[in-house]
């Protein structure tokens, strides 16, 4: 008997461990992964890198100009020394790079633009069209796969989330403050929450997991029994 290849959607506030999440679903069930947000993340180092951006007050219309999607290519490739998948910007690994606390602090604009989510979610729609995939970010169960047969939607009190990821930096090299990153997810949600298109809210049919006390392997073990009830 072959166990059917659904598709699942994870959807959440900023920094709460989606994707380590997404990642352990689609290891354990041999699926596709897809990190929305990185495709967002790809986008606005674009922008910087090509002077379209370098302040809050950015113009929406400078951008609808300027911005030429066409000349963005995003590309995942797997990394087989780490095994997971490093995203790829015209042809170049930006995978440190789009996590940098600059392109933190205007990733959230970029996500607004009406233009910028048409083409991001046609993309999104074509990787997950054969099922058998795990994607995250904030509108894969409202927007991206309405239809998905299990969709997730995961939150954890926002001073963990901000020490969480604070950490993560840290570990890495990178010289940021506990308040900026604070101060950075709460403007994240505020805006990806009150945006005009495909706000971030919690789809009426999705399973609410808030792992402010869980261990990951606890917070897996509750989604493995949520897919291993939709096959
Ligand atoms: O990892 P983290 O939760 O910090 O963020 P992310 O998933 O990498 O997403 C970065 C940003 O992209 C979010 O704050 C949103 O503004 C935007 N995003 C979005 O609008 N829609 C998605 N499906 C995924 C991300």
């Amino acid at each position: 008997m072959t166990l059917k290849k659904i598709t699942i959607a994870v959807d959440g506030h900023s920094s709460c461990g989606k994707s380590t999440l997404a990642k352990a679903i689609a290891t354990h069930f041999a699926y596709k992964y897809i990190d929305s947000g990185a495709m967002y993340r790809a986008v606005t180092l674009y922008a910087i890198q090509n002077q379209l951006i370098d302040s809050k007050d950015i113009k929406k219309d400078i951008l609808e100009n300027d911005l030429n999607l066409n000349k963005i290519i995003i590309d995942f490739k797997y990394n087989e020394t780490k095994k997971k998948s490093d995203t790829y910007l015209n042809g170049h690994c930006v995978e440190n790079e789009i996590r940098s606390i600059e392109v933190s602090n205007f990733v959230s604009l970029i996500a607004e633009l009406k233009f910028v989510r048409q083409k991001m979610v046609a993309l999104q729609q074509g990787m997950g069209k054969d099922g058998g995939i795990v994607m995250d970010g904030r509108d894969i169960g409202t927007v991206v796969f309405p239809n998905a047969e299990l969709k997730i939607f995961l939150t954890a009190q926002v001073e963990i989330r901000a020490e969480r990821r604070f950490k993560e930096l840290i570990a890495k090299g990178d010289q940021v403050s506990f308040q900026e990153i604070l101060n950075n997810l709460t403007t994240r949600d505020r805006i990806d929450s009150t945006r005009e298109e495909s706000p971030l809210i919690q789809s009426k049919d999705a399973v609410v997991i808030d792992n402010s006390r869980y261990t990951i392997e606890e917070q897996n073990l509750i989604a493995f029994q949520l897919v291993e009830k939709c096959l």
